[in-house]
Protein backbone atom coordinates (compact mmCIF):
# COMPACT_ATOMS: atom_id res chain seq x y z
CA UNK A 1 0.00 0.00 0.00
CA UNK A 2 2.97 2.14 0.91
CA UNK A 3 4.11 2.87 -2.53
CA UNK A 4 5.16 5.28 -5.49
CA UNK A 5 5.80 4.90 -9.17
CA UNK A 6 9.63 4.98 -10.58
CA UNK A 7 10.10 5.47 -14.14
CA UNK A 8 13.09 3.65 -15.50
CA UNK A 9 14.91 6.23 -17.78
CA UNK A 10 16.31 3.46 -19.95
CA UNK A 11 12.80 2.04 -21.02
CA UNK A 12 11.20 4.76 -21.54
CA UNK A 13 10.36 5.60 -25.04
CA UNK A 14 10.03 9.64 -24.18
CA UNK A 15 6.74 9.35 -25.76
CA UNK A 16 5.12 10.71 -22.89
CA UNK A 17 1.39 9.54 -23.29
CA UNK A 18 1.71 8.77 -19.86
CA UNK A 19 1.63 12.81 -18.98
CA UNK A 20 -1.33 12.81 -21.52
CA UNK A 21 -3.45 9.95 -20.01
CA UNK A 22 -2.79 9.58 -16.61
CA UNK A 23 -4.96 10.95 -13.98
CA UNK A 24 -2.20 11.40 -11.45
CA UNK A 25 -3.11 12.34 -8.04
CA UNK A 26 0.31 14.04 -7.48
CA UNK A 27 -0.01 16.55 -9.63
CA UNK A 28 3.11 15.41 -11.17
CA UNK A 29 4.34 12.04 -12.37
CA UNK A 30 7.45 10.14 -10.74
CA UNK A 31 7.33 12.55 -8.08
CA UNK A 32 9.08 10.43 -5.26
CA UNK A 33 7.65 12.88 -2.59
CA UNK A 34 4.40 13.76 -4.03
CA UNK A 35 3.26 9.68 -5.65
CA UNK A 36 0.23 8.63 -3.99
CA UNK A 37 1.10 4.73 -5.33
CA UNK A 38 -1.97 4.71 -7.54
CA UNK A 39 -0.41 2.98 -10.08
CA UNK A 40 -1.96 3.46 -12.90
CA UNK A 41 1.11 5.11 -14.90
CA UNK A 42 2.63 1.59 -14.04
CA UNK A 43 -0.68 0.51 -16.07
CA UNK A 44 -0.73 2.89 -18.88
CA UNK A 45 3.16 2.81 -19.51
CA UNK A 46 3.18 0.90 -23.25
CA UNK A 47 7.11 0.48 -22.45
CA UNK A 48 7.09 -1.38 -19.15
CA UNK A 49 9.00 1.67 -17.92
CA UNK A 50 7.41 1.93 -14.78
CA UNK A 51 8.06 0.34 -11.43
CA UNK A 52 6.31 0.38 -7.92
CA UNK A 53 8.52 0.70 -5.24
CA UNK A 54 7.92 0.53 -1.22
CA UNK A 55 7.96 3.52 0.43
CA UNK A 56 8.76 3.64 4.32
CA UNK A 57 6.17 4.78 7.00
CA UNK A 58 4.94 8.37 6.47
CA UNK A 59 2.63 10.10 8.51
CA UNK A 60 -0.55 9.65 9.50
CA UNK A 61 -3.53 12.12 8.76
CA UNK A 62 -7.41 12.09 9.68
CA UNK A 63 -9.61 11.21 7.47
CA UNK A 64 -13.80 10.73 8.32
CA UNK A 65 -15.35 7.96 6.34
CA UNK A 66 -19.07 7.98 6.54
CA UNK A 67 -19.04 10.46 9.66
CA UNK A 68 -16.50 8.40 11.52
CA UNK A 69 -13.11 9.59 12.24
CA UNK A 70 -9.75 7.52 11.10
CA UNK A 71 -6.09 7.52 10.80
CA UNK A 72 -4.90 6.47 7.42
CA UNK A 73 -1.02 7.17 6.33
CA UNK A 74 -0.71 9.93 4.34
CA UNK A 75 0.68 9.80 0.46
CA UNK A 76 -2.46 6.73 -0.68
CA UNK A 77 -5.02 6.99 -2.72
CA UNK A 78 -8.54 7.16 -0.90
CA UNK A 79 -9.23 3.04 -2.73
CA UNK A 80 -6.09 1.85 -0.37
CA UNK A 81 -7.51 3.66 2.54
CA UNK A 82 -10.52 2.49 2.68
CA UNK A 83 -9.17 -0.94 2.16
CA UNK A 84 -6.69 0.38 5.22
CA UNK A 85 -9.77 1.12 7.18
CA UNK A 86 -11.71 -2.79 6.07
CA UNK A 87 -13.35 -1.97 3.24
CA UNK A 88 -13.28 -4.58 0.11
CA UNK A 89 -13.12 -3.55 -3.29
CA UNK A 90 -13.58 -6.12 -5.93
CA UNK A 91 -13.03 -7.06 -10.04
CA UNK A 92 -16.17 -8.61 -10.31
CA UNK A 93 -19.41 -6.81 -9.09
CA UNK A 94 -20.18 -8.10 -5.59
CA UNK A 95 -22.92 -7.16 -2.70
CA UNK A 96 -20.74 -6.63 0.04
CA UNK A 97 -17.60 -4.60 -1.80
CA UNK A 98 -16.70 -1.53 -3.99
CA UNK A 99 -16.03 -2.59 -7.74
CA UNK A 100 -12.77 -1.17 -8.56
CA UNK A 101 -12.67 -2.73 -12.17
CA UNK A 102 -10.26 -0.14 -13.74
CA UNK A 103 -7.45 1.22 -11.61
CA UNK A 104 -7.05 4.38 -13.68
CA UNK A 105 -9.58 6.64 -13.12
CA UNK A 106 -11.53 5.96 -16.23
CA UNK A 107 -15.05 3.74 -15.03
CA UNK A 108 -16.08 5.65 -11.78
CA UNK A 109 -17.28 2.13 -10.53
CA UNK A 110 -15.21 3.34 -7.34
CA UNK A 111 -16.61 6.45 -7.14
CA UNK A 112 -17.41 7.86 -3.46
CA UNK A 113 -17.72 11.37 -2.34
CA UNK A 114 -15.05 13.35 -1.31
CA UNK A 115 -16.25 16.50 0.12
CA UNK A 116 -19.37 16.09 -1.66
CA UNK A 117 -18.02 15.62 -4.93
CA UNK A 118 -18.27 12.12 -6.99
CA UNK A 119 -14.34 11.64 -7.26
CA UNK A 120 -12.80 7.98 -8.16
CA UNK A 121 -11.32 6.19 -5.31
CA UNK A 122 -8.41 4.33 -6.74
CA UNK A 123 -6.95 8.03 -8.55
CA UNK A 124 -7.69 10.09 -5.93
CA UNK A 125 -5.05 10.76 -3.12
CA UNK A 126 -5.90 11.39 0.49
CA UNK A 127 -5.79 14.85 2.31
CA UNK A 128 -5.53 15.84 5.74
CA UNK A 129 -9.41 16.43 6.72
CA UNK A 130 -11.21 14.99 3.91
CA UNK A 131 -14.71 13.97 4.24
CA UNK A 132 -15.31 10.73 2.57
CA UNK A 133 -18.57 9.00 2.36
CA UNK A 134 -19.22 5.12 0.17
CA UNK A 135 -22.81 5.67 0.39
CA UNK A 136 -24.06 7.65 -2.22
CA UNK A 137 -27.63 9.15 -2.54
CA UNK A 138 -30.22 6.95 -3.93
CA UNK A 139 -30.50 9.69 -6.94
CA UNK A 140 -26.91 10.56 -7.36
CA UNK A 141 -25.74 11.13 -10.93
CA UNK A 142 -23.21 8.30 -12.09
CA UNK A 143 -20.12 10.14 -14.62
CA UNK A 144 -17.61 8.56 -16.27
CA UNK A 145 -14.86 9.51 -18.98
CA UNK A 146 -15.92 8.97 -22.40
CA UNK A 147 -14.40 10.24 -25.07
CA UNK A 148 -13.54 9.99 -29.29
CA UNK A 149 -16.98 10.19 -30.47
CA UNK A 150 -16.35 9.55 -34.32
CA UNK A 151 -18.38 8.78 -37.29
CA UNK A 152 -17.12 4.77 -38.47
CA UNK A 153 -17.56 3.16 -42.01
CA UNK A 154 -17.10 -0.47 -40.13
CA UNK A 155 -18.82 -0.28 -37.01
CA UNK A 156 -17.83 -2.81 -34.30
CA UNK A 157 -18.49 -6.59 -33.54
CA UNK A 158 -22.63 -6.07 -32.79
CA UNK A 159 -23.08 -3.75 -36.31
CA UNK A 160 -24.35 -6.21 -39.25
CA UNK A 161 -22.15 -7.03 -41.85
CA UNK A 162 -24.66 -5.70 -44.72
CA UNK A 163 -24.23 -2.06 -43.23
CA UNK A 164 -20.77 -2.29 -43.13
CA UNK A 165 -19.16 0.37 -46.57
CA UNK A 166 -16.74 3.04 -48.04
CA UNK A 167 -19.60 5.43 -46.22
CA UNK A 168 -20.31 6.39 -42.70
CA UNK A 169 -22.46 4.07 -40.83
CA UNK A 170 -22.53 5.01 -37.53
CA UNK A 171 -21.35 7.33 -34.63
CA UNK A 172 -19.26 5.65 -31.98
CA UNK A 173 -17.86 6.68 -28.53
CA UNK A 174 -15.02 5.28 -26.25
CA UNK A 175 -15.48 4.69 -22.74
CA UNK A 176 -12.58 5.10 -21.01
CA UNK A 177 -11.04 2.19 -18.16
CA UNK A 178 -11.44 -1.73 -18.88
CA UNK A 179 -11.26 -4.67 -15.99
CA UNK A 180 -8.72 -6.51 -18.70
CA UNK A 181 -5.12 -5.78 -18.76
CA UNK A 182 -4.98 -7.26 -22.70
CA UNK A 183 -0.86 -7.15 -23.40
CA UNK A 184 -1.85 -6.34 -27.36
CA UNK A 185 -4.37 -3.56 -26.50
CA UNK A 186 -5.78 -2.43 -29.70
CA UNK A 187 -7.00 1.19 -27.71
CA UNK A 188 -4.71 1.57 -24.81
CA UNK A 189 -5.17 5.35 -24.72
CA UNK A 190 -8.43 4.91 -24.06
CA UNK A 191 -8.64 1.90 -21.79
CA UNK A 192 -5.48 3.72 -19.02
CA UNK A 193 -7.30 6.98 -19.66
CA UNK A 194 -8.27 8.54 -16.70
CA UNK A 195 -7.59 12.09 -17.52
CA UNK A 196 -10.53 13.74 -19.31
CA UNK A 197 -13.34 15.46 -17.80
CA UNK A 198 -15.88 12.91 -16.51
CA UNK A 199 -19.31 13.41 -18.23
CA UNK A 200 -23.09 12.38 -17.11
CA UNK A 201 -24.69 9.81 -18.92
CA UNK A 202 -27.17 12.61 -20.11
CA UNK A 203 -24.38 15.18 -20.87
CA UNK A 204 -22.51 11.77 -22.62
CA UNK A 205 -26.09 11.16 -24.61
CA UNK A 206 -26.49 14.37 -25.69
CA UNK A 207 -22.81 14.74 -28.20
CA UNK A 208 -23.57 11.15 -29.26
CA UNK A 209 -27.09 12.57 -30.47
CA UNK A 210 -25.39 15.79 -31.86
CA UNK A 211 -22.86 13.54 -33.88
CA UNK A 212 -25.48 11.43 -35.17
CA UNK A 213 -26.72 14.29 -37.13
CA UNK A 214 -23.77 15.34 -38.00
CA UNK A 215 -22.73 11.72 -39.84
CA UNK A 216 -26.06 11.77 -40.68
CA UNK A 217 -26.36 8.08 -39.41
CA UNK A 218 -29.01 6.17 -37.43
CA UNK A 219 -26.63 4.10 -35.49
CA UNK A 220 -24.80 5.61 -32.24
CA UNK A 221 -22.30 2.68 -30.69
CA UNK A 222 -19.97 2.43 -27.41
CA UNK A 223 -16.92 0.83 -26.85
CA UNK A 224 -14.27 1.56 -25.00
CA UNK A 225 -12.08 0.40 -22.79
CA UNK A 226 -14.82 -1.90 -21.61
CA UNK A 227 -18.21 0.06 -22.11
CA UNK A 228 -20.38 -1.87 -19.49
CA UNK A 229 -17.85 -1.19 -16.33
CA UNK A 230 -20.21 1.55 -14.98
CA UNK A 231 -24.04 0.01 -14.74
CA UNK A 232 -25.73 2.62 -13.61
CA UNK A 233 -23.74 4.87 -15.99
CA UNK A 234 -24.19 3.26 -18.89
CA UNK A 235 -28.47 2.09 -18.33
CA UNK A 236 -28.92 5.71 -18.13
CA UNK A 237 -26.73 6.60 -21.03
CA UNK A 238 -28.63 4.23 -23.22
CA UNK A 239 -32.24 5.54 -21.30
CA UNK A 240 -30.80 9.18 -22.49
CA UNK A 241 -30.14 8.15 -25.93
CA UNK A 242 -33.61 6.29 -26.05
CA UNK A 243 -35.01 9.64 -24.77
CA UNK A 244 -32.84 11.90 -27.50
CA UNK A 245 -33.93 9.85 -30.44
CA UNK A 246 -37.31 8.41 -30.19
CA UNK A 247 -37.41 7.66 -34.02
CA UNK A 248 -37.42 3.77 -35.56
CA UNK A 249 -34.58 4.38 -37.01
CA UNK A 250 -32.15 4.78 -33.93
CA UNK A 251 -29.95 2.23 -33.13
CA UNK A 252 -28.03 1.77 -29.95
CA UNK A 253 -25.29 -0.46 -30.12
CA UNK A 254 -22.76 -1.56 -27.86
CA UNK A 255 -19.87 -3.35 -27.74
CA UNK A 256 -18.14 -5.38 -24.95
CA UNK A 257 -15.93 -8.04 -23.39
CA UNK A 258 -18.93 -9.52 -21.95
CA UNK A 259 -16.83 -10.15 -18.57
CA UNK A 260 -19.51 -8.49 -16.44
CA UNK A 261 -22.46 -8.61 -18.74
CA UNK A 262 -24.56 -10.89 -16.04
CA UNK A 263 -28.18 -12.33 -17.47
CA UNK A 264 -29.94 -9.40 -15.42
CA UNK A 265 -27.43 -6.85 -16.75
CA UNK A 266 -28.58 -7.49 -19.96
CA UNK A 267 -32.64 -7.57 -19.20
CA UNK A 268 -31.75 -3.99 -17.37
CA UNK A 269 -29.99 -2.79 -20.94
CA UNK A 270 -32.86 -3.92 -22.92
CA UNK A 271 -35.36 -2.71 -21.20
CA UNK A 272 -32.92 0.37 -21.32
CA UNK A 273 -33.12 0.48 -25.16
CA UNK A 274 -29.91 -1.15 -26.57
CA UNK A 275 -31.00 -2.72 -29.83
CA UNK A 276 -27.41 -4.14 -30.81
CA UNK A 277 -24.87 -5.58 -28.68
CA UNK A 278 -20.99 -7.59 -29.71
CA UNK A 279 -19.66 -9.56 -26.89
CA UNK A 280 -16.20 -11.03 -27.39
CA UNK A 281 -15.35 -14.63 -26.52
CA UNK A 282 -11.94 -14.43 -26.22
CA UNK A 283 -10.94 -17.93 -25.83
CA UNK A 284 -12.51 -21.36 -24.56
CA UNK A 285 -9.89 -22.59 -22.19
CA UNK A 286 -9.17 -20.13 -19.44
CA UNK A 287 -5.14 -20.36 -20.01
CA UNK A 288 -6.16 -18.75 -23.84
CA UNK A 289 -7.94 -16.48 -22.02
CA UNK A 290 -5.77 -15.41 -19.42
CA UNK A 291 -2.49 -14.82 -21.88
CA UNK A 292 -4.90 -12.37 -24.40
CA UNK A 293 -6.66 -10.53 -21.33
CA UNK A 294 -3.31 -10.71 -18.81
CA UNK A 295 -5.34 -11.72 -16.38
CA UNK A 296 -3.19 -13.56 -13.89
CA UNK A 297 -6.06 -14.24 -11.10
CA UNK A 298 -6.96 -17.79 -12.64
CA UNK A 299 -10.18 -17.71 -10.49
CA UNK A 300 -11.09 -14.20 -12.16
CA UNK A 301 -10.38 -15.62 -15.48
CA UNK A 302 -12.47 -18.61 -15.01
CA UNK A 303 -15.59 -16.23 -13.91
CA UNK A 304 -15.10 -13.61 -16.70
CA UNK A 305 -14.53 -16.20 -19.35
CA UNK A 306 -17.79 -18.05 -17.77
CA UNK A 307 -19.80 -15.05 -17.52
CA UNK A 308 -18.78 -13.67 -21.16
CA UNK A 309 -20.26 -17.38 -22.62
CA UNK A 310 -22.88 -17.53 -20.73
CA UNK A 311 -24.03 -13.71 -21.53
CA UNK A 312 -23.99 -15.01 -25.19
CA UNK A 313 -25.88 -18.12 -24.66
CA UNK A 314 -28.34 -15.91 -23.02
CA UNK A 315 -28.72 -13.45 -25.74
CA UNK A 316 -29.58 -16.13 -28.17
CA UNK A 317 -32.17 -17.55 -26.07
CA UNK A 318 -33.96 -14.89 -24.80
CA UNK A 319 -33.28 -12.05 -27.20
CA UNK A 320 -32.44 -13.24 -30.50
CA UNK A 321 -35.67 -11.84 -31.95
CA UNK A 322 -35.64 -8.25 -30.35
CA UNK A 323 -31.74 -7.47 -30.80
CA UNK A 324 -28.80 -7.87 -33.61
CA UNK A 325 -26.30 -10.33 -32.22
CA UNK A 326 -22.50 -10.45 -33.76
CA UNK A 327 -19.92 -12.03 -31.40
CA UNK A 328 -15.92 -11.23 -31.52
CA UNK A 329 -13.50 -13.82 -31.67
CA UNK A 330 -9.78 -12.96 -31.66
CA UNK A 331 -7.38 -14.03 -33.91
CA UNK A 332 -3.66 -14.47 -33.55
CA UNK A 333 -1.12 -17.79 -33.89
CA UNK A 334 0.84 -16.55 -30.85
CA UNK A 335 -2.06 -15.97 -28.83
CA UNK A 336 -4.78 -19.16 -29.69
CA UNK A 337 -4.52 -21.87 -32.09
CA UNK A 338 -6.51 -23.17 -34.53
CA UNK A 339 -7.96 -26.16 -32.84
CA UNK A 340 -9.50 -23.65 -30.31
CA UNK A 341 -10.49 -21.62 -33.23
CA UNK A 342 -12.88 -24.35 -34.77
CA UNK A 343 -14.01 -25.88 -31.07
CA UNK A 344 -14.73 -22.37 -30.20
CA UNK A 345 -16.61 -22.44 -33.58
CA UNK A 346 -18.16 -25.86 -32.81
CA UNK A 347 -19.54 -24.58 -29.78
CA UNK A 348 -20.84 -21.36 -30.99
CA UNK A 349 -23.12 -22.91 -33.80
CA UNK A 350 -24.21 -25.29 -31.64
CA UNK A 351 -26.12 -22.25 -29.61
CA UNK A 352 -26.36 -20.58 -32.49
CA UNK A 353 -24.96 -21.75 -36.21
CA UNK A 354 -26.79 -18.19 -37.66
CA UNK A 355 -25.21 -15.48 -35.40
CA UNK A 356 -23.12 -13.45 -36.97
CA UNK A 357 -19.23 -14.04 -36.10
CA UNK A 358 -16.39 -11.29 -36.50
CA UNK A 359 -12.63 -12.74 -36.25
CA UNK A 360 -9.91 -10.15 -34.94
CA UNK A 361 -7.14 -10.01 -36.42
CA UNK A 362 -5.04 -9.24 -33.44
CA UNK A 363 -2.44 -7.01 -34.26
CA UNK A 364 1.58 -5.96 -32.63
CA UNK A 365 0.51 -3.40 -29.88
CA UNK A 366 0.81 -1.90 -26.63
CA UNK A 367 2.89 -4.19 -25.18
CA UNK A 368 2.71 -7.19 -27.19
CA UNK A 369 4.53 -5.46 -29.98
CA UNK A 370 6.74 -8.38 -31.50
CA UNK A 371 3.80 -10.69 -32.22
CA UNK A 372 2.99 -11.12 -36.13
CA UNK A 373 0.06 -9.72 -37.40
CA UNK A 374 -2.05 -12.63 -39.18
CA UNK A 375 -1.72 -12.66 -42.69
CA UNK A 376 -4.43 -12.66 -44.93
CA UNK A 377 -3.94 -16.40 -45.73
CA UNK A 378 -4.16 -16.63 -42.20
CA UNK A 379 -7.18 -15.05 -41.66
CA UNK A 380 -8.75 -17.22 -44.92
CA UNK A 381 -7.77 -20.35 -43.11
CA UNK A 382 -9.76 -18.84 -40.13
CA UNK A 383 -12.50 -17.88 -42.28
CA UNK A 384 -12.92 -21.63 -43.89
CA UNK A 385 -12.73 -23.53 -40.47
CA UNK A 386 -15.21 -21.56 -39.09
CA UNK A 387 -17.47 -21.81 -42.13
CA UNK A 388 -16.63 -25.44 -42.31
CA UNK A 389 -18.02 -26.00 -38.62
CA UNK A 390 -21.25 -24.94 -40.02
CA UNK A 391 -21.17 -21.22 -39.40
CA UNK A 392 -23.59 -19.29 -41.35
CA UNK A 393 -22.03 -15.67 -41.36
CA UNK A 394 -18.20 -15.24 -40.41
CA UNK A 395 -16.18 -12.22 -41.60
CA UNK A 396 -12.75 -11.94 -41.12
CA UNK A 397 -10.71 -8.80 -40.25
CA UNK A 398 -7.70 -8.55 -42.37
CA UNK A 399 -5.04 -6.11 -43.38
CA UNK A 400 -6.47 -5.91 -46.82
CA UNK A 401 -10.20 -5.37 -45.35
CA UNK A 402 -12.69 -8.25 -44.46
CA UNK A 403 -13.49 -11.84 -45.67
CA UNK A 404 -16.76 -12.23 -45.71
CA UNK A 405 -19.37 -13.53 -45.02
S1 LIG B 1 -11.80 1.47 -10.83
FE1 LIG B 1 -11.53 3.52 -10.19
S2 LIG B 1 -12.19 4.61 -11.90
FE2 LIG B 1 -12.32 2.57 -12.62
Amino acid sequence: MLRFAKRIPDRCSGYNTCEEIVACPAGKLFSEDLCFGCGACQLACPGNAVRMLKRTKTKDVEIKVNAERFWVPERITIKAALEFIGYKFSSFPEKDSIFAPCSVGGCYSCAVLVNGELMPSCVTGIKEGMEISTELPEDYVPKRIVHSWMGHPVGGVGTPWWLKGDRYIEVACFACGCNLRCPQCQNWTTTYCGKDRALSPFEAARITTYMRKVYRVNRMAISGGESTLNRRWLLNYVKALKELNQDSDARIHIDTNATILTRDYIDALVDAGMTDIGPDLKGLKVETFMRITGIENRELAERYLRTSWDAFRYLVDNYKERLFIGIGIPYNRVLISMEEIIRIGEEVAKIDDSVQVCVLDYRPEFRNVKIPRPSYTEMLDVWKALKGVGLKTVICQTSHGHIGP
